[in-house]
């Protein structure tokens, strides 16, 4: 086996559970994480923030430089109104561009890391050691992030939350720029039917196949 820094990519879809799933591994091994989500997430809630145009690619791109003022820990950068705004400005290829260098400079650090998002290990990581990803049937995770929306006492509706979910698989994955994809060599892990438990345990043990084999 080589020395090489253990690097693990973790890509899904929304709600699929690899934001977790991506966290667990971190600890597991003692990586530290990147969910790289959150800075689509900074660019959409500056654009909120201060009236910017979401459909506009400079006023996106501009965003960018008021990332460094986005507190990591505000609620509000994990709202589905940002979420939704995060899909699309992720869709202008001069984001992506201007994205690109701090996601994989994280990636190279020379200790390893764990990454999460919709790219990691077809754009950001090719290289990474072990690619997951992360998957669920629509109506699972339409459920597991109404319970989570329910349980920070927001008032929405199931049907709506999946109609939602929908049409950002459509956009996450229809999109020119670093659409979301399966890498050739990711292993799939469909989590519709387990527990995060079980999931964390079988994403452990994918990732431990791969180490024997790299
Ligand atoms: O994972 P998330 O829901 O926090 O991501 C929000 C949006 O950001 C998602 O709908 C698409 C975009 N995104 C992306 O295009 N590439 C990534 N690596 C991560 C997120």
């Amino acid at each position: 086996s080589s020395k090489a820094p253990l690097v693990i990519a973790v890509d899904g879809p929304a709600a699929s559970g690899k934001g977790t799933i991506a966290k667990a591994l971190a600890r597991h091994y003692d990586l530290p994480h990147m969910d790289t989500g959150l800075l689509y997430r900074g660019v959409a809630l500056s654009l909120f923030r201060f009236g910017g145009d979401p459909g506009n690619p400079f006023e996106a791109v501009r965003a960018i430089g008021d990332l460094d003022q986005v507190d990591p820990d505000d609620e509000e950068l994990r709202s589905e109104t940002v979420g939704e705004i995060a899909s699309r400005v992720s869709a202008y290829p001069a984001v992506r561009q201007a994205l690109l260098e701090r996601q994989q400079a994280f990636a190279a650090q020379s200790g390893g890391a764990v990454l999460d998002g919709r790219d990691i290990g077809t754009v950001i990581a090719p290289d990474a050691t072990a690619k997951l990803f992360v998957t669920a049937a629509p109506e699972v995770r339409a459920e597991r992030r109404y319970k989570e929306l329910i349980g920070r006492e927001l008032d929405v509706h199931l049907e709506d939350v999946l109609l939602d979910i929908r049409a950002r698989d459509a956009r996450d994955a229809g999109r020119d720029a670093a659409p979301l994809v399966q890498a050739e060599d990711a292993d799939l892990l469909d989590t519709s039917e387990m527990s995060i438990e079980r999931a964390v345990q079988r994403a452990i043990e994918l990732v431990e196949a791969r180490l024997q084999t790299s």
